[in-house]
């Protein structure tokens, strides 16, 4: 067998070149299945979820204490080595650049189950030289371990300096496949005065304007309606633009009221609509509503390819049910169709 030198792995990475716009691989990734390696009875049921699900995460990160961090680390190198995960990807959230045990993640995972590793999950990036950081550090393992197939990198967006400086980060390295959205310490780091991990709030809120008494003045006692606004429409839509620009993948984060799938699945329809392409799932449930939510729904397909065969060489406009539609509805539509072939494959 030859054998490759290290310079055949290196790529010519220019620190601070954007990445060429490129097709990353697109594998549905509609739920993000987190799980802690270090919990036994946990990981005892990650073989039985292989093909329900489209990523398997093993978290190093946030929600394994400081005590279990090398278990988690050693639990996934045990899973992914005995695991054949077949059509499901596998992912890894390492701890963050800033934490005493970044530098283990990497070191253990790469050489030892680097080739069954499709993303890694970088939090709290705040800039282009996190993502410099691990490029490099991926690129001299892989060369090390042999691996052909870079593992590509998926960076959370959970400080404000990382929302300032999304564009830049989407573009860091030809690694990039995508971002997902961190509620929780982003609304921590931007001062937001929540308590929760994703969602709503009851309190960010429009009213009804108030009807005017006779005197002229707002009536205080009338009944309004009152609308929830969503708090995180903002950073998605900043995040979603990004990843457009850089032909990369926008998701959604995670979810914590489990018991509210209602307001789970409204929270995931949104980004699904605003471009996202999936979502984390902290529990099972999660990952029923991600695949139903992420995925077209039949009308929408049925619809979407009523216009792509009526819009004919695509240029024009035709009207469909009292509605003009033309070469931009056209692409609309063809994004549903794209997907829904996508998925179907
Ligand atoms: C996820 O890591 C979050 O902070 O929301
Ligand atoms: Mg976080």
């Amino acid at each position: 067998m030859s054998h490759k030198s290290a310079k055949d792995f290196f790529r010519p990475l220019a620190v601070g070149a954007p990445a060429p716009l490129r097709e990353i691989p697109a594998r549905p990734s509609r739920a993000i299945h987190f799980f802690d390696p270090s919990n036994e009875k946990m990981a005892a049921k990650i073989p039985d979820m292989v093909g329900t699900v489209d990523v398997l995460l093993g978290n190093l990160e946030d929600a394994v204490k400081a005590d279990n961090k090398v278990a988690a680390r050693e639990g996934l190198v045990r899973i992914a080595q005995a695991t054949d995960f077949g059509p499901t990807q596998l992912w890894t959230r390492i701890n963050s650049l800033d934490s005493p045990w970044v530098l283990d993640d990497l070191t253990t995972l790469v050489p030892a189950i680097g080739e069954k590793l499709d993303v890694i999950m970088v939090p709290k990036v705040q800039e282009p030289a996190d993502i410099h950081y691990v490029d490099r550090i991926l690129a001299q393992l892989e060369a090390k371990a042999g691996i052909t197939k870079p593992i590509l990198i998926h960076a959370i967006l959970e400080t404000a300096r990382g929302v300032a400086n999304v564009e830049e980060i989407c573009g860091a390295s030809p690694r990039m496949q995508g971002l997902s959205l961190g509620p929780a310490d982003l609304a921590a780091d931007r001062k937001m005065k929540t308590t929760r991990v994703g969602g709503g709030h009851p309190g960010y809120l429009v009213r009804e304007d108030a009807p005017r008494g006779e005197d002229g003045l707002p009536d205080l006692d009338a009944k309004r309606a009152i609308f929830q606004q969503d708090l995180w429409h903002y950073t998605i839509a900043k995040m979603v633009d990004a990843c457009a620009t850089h032909g990369i993948y926008p998701y959604y984060g995670p979810f914590g009221d489990i018991k509210d799938t209602v307001a789970c699945e409204d929270q995931f329809r949104n980004a699904f609509l605003l471009g996202c392409v999936g979502t984390w799932s902290l529990h099972p449930v999660q990952i029923k509503i991600a695949n139903r939510v992420f995925s077209p729904s039949v009308e929408d397909i049925a619809h979407a390819r009523r216009v792509v065969a009526a819009m004919g060489d695509g240029t024009g406009a035709v009207m469909i049910d009292g509605k003009m539609e033309d070469d931009a509805s056209l692409k609309q539509c063809l994004v549903l169709v794209e997907l829904a072939e996508k998925l179907a494959e």
